[in-house]
């Protein structure tokens, strides 16, 4: 074996040691209580019709992008869809990248320089950490939610200074305070980044998410909206000012060196959209949440609060977070662990997605099930 080779052999035994060994699995169970498909979209026949005469309506589109979008991989159905999607979220333009992972890495590497500073929530999403790796600024964490180590950081940036947030964190399913954090960023001269990935399609009027919800459209300075989650497409979005979408088409790696997302892709993206815009789920999906909430009330089991579509069931190790999801497996409801590292070593969990589809009587027998679990 060469040195690469046992490099990688031991790596993997390491993680295999500590039963945290990642694998890909094809196993879905009948009950999803897992899938990032809130809103049931990947699964709407509606939204295969809608798409399919978006198509017919665009002649002879392609299978392919063929190009970047700026050799020749654009398409004015690309651009009326981005613009289309930034009034909708009552931005001034927007950018459509070929997932969210390429819209953050493209959007943080690209915007901070040496010399300017990221701040960015503990928790936030590992493509926002890698987009501000990638770049060349100062690094500053702060602690979930904090806003007092949030201020205590802003009081020593330097240079052009960013904060990022997500309005719903993926993982722990709580929301930002993002009224306080935007009062501190404008205090101190901050340019705030909300990631809306979770919020889209549960929060605010027609799901148009938090940031909106709260009024806070035109005091940001990007979002990000991703459309592999609620709106059950692939792809997202950054949205901000006209400059800012110049900017990236302009320097975001992600943005210029990769082909095009395919129009299909985009029909998809556009009339998910639409569906968006006929029919507010929100209130359906609350009601689901709130079952959810209710049923679990009085219970002692380790959570974190959420009124989000993502709830967690906290356990201390990943040998009994992977055990409690195989025995709601064996009864087909769809649930994973999350180990770490994607979360903190200790906070090893479930996390559980509810659904427009999930009947109330699936909801009944998770929590039903939730309540025989052991937690040490
Ligand atoms: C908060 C957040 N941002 C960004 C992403 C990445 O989006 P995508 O899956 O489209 O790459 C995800 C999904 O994993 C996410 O949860």
């Amino acid at each position: 074996m060469n040195k690469a080779e046992q490099f990688i052999q031991s790596r993997l035994q390491e993680r295999a040691d500590k039963g945290i060994l990642r694998a890909l699995s094809s196993t879905n169970f009948p009950i999803d209580f897992s899938s990032n498909d809130y809103l049931g979209f990947a699964r709407s026949a509606e939204l295969k019709i809608r798409t399919a005469t978006t198509l017919g309506q665009i002649p002879h589109y392609k299978n392919g992008a063929t190009g970047s979008r700026l050799l020749s991989g654009n398409h004015n159905f690309t651009e009326e869809t981005e613009q289309a999607i930034a009034n909708f979220h009552q931005a001034e333009a927007g950018l459509i990248f070929n997932s969210g992972y390429d819209a953050n890495v493209g959007l943080i590497s690209s915007l901070a320089q040496r010399g300017d500073t990221v701040i960015a929530d503990e928790l936030i999403h590992a493509s926002l950490i890698d987009g501000a790796r990638l770049s060349h600024a100062n690094r500053y964490t702060f602690k979930h939610n904090d806003l007092n180590e949030l201020e205590a950081k802003l009081k020593v940036a330097k240079g052009n200074i960013y904060v990022l947030i997500e309005s719903v964190y993926s993982m722990d399913g709580d929301i930002a305070p993002l009224v306080e954090i935007n009062k501190l960023c404008h205090q101190y001269q901050a340019q705030l980044i909300v990631d809306e990935a979770h919020a889209l399609g549960v929060f605010g009027d027609h799901g148009v998410g938090l940031v909106q919800m709260l009024g806070l459209e035109h005091e940001v300075f990007a979002r990000i909206v991703t459309f592999g989650k609620a709106l059950g497409c692939h792809g997202a979005i950054v949205l901000g000012s006209t400059n800012l979408r110049t900017y990236l088409i302009n320097f975001a790696r992600s943005f210029v060196y990769t082909t095009a997302a395919p129009i299909h892709a985009i029909a998809a993206i556009h009339s998910a959209y639409q569906m968006l815009i006929k029919t507010d789920y929100t209130t359906k999906i609350k009601s689901k949440i709130t079952l959810y909430l209710n049923l679990l009330k009085d219970s002692n089991i380790p959570t974190i609060q959420s009124t989000s579509a993502i709830q967690t069931v906290l356990f201390n190790n990943s040998s009994e977070a992977k055990a409690a999801a195989q025995s709601l497996q064996i009864k087909g409801i769809d649930v994973r662990a999350i180990l770490s590292p994607t979360v903190a070593e200790g906070k090893e969990r479930l996390r559980i997605c509810l659904h427009l589809f999930n009947s109330d009587l699936e909801i009944k027998k998770l929590v039903n099930e939730l309540k025989t679990l052991k937690h040490e």
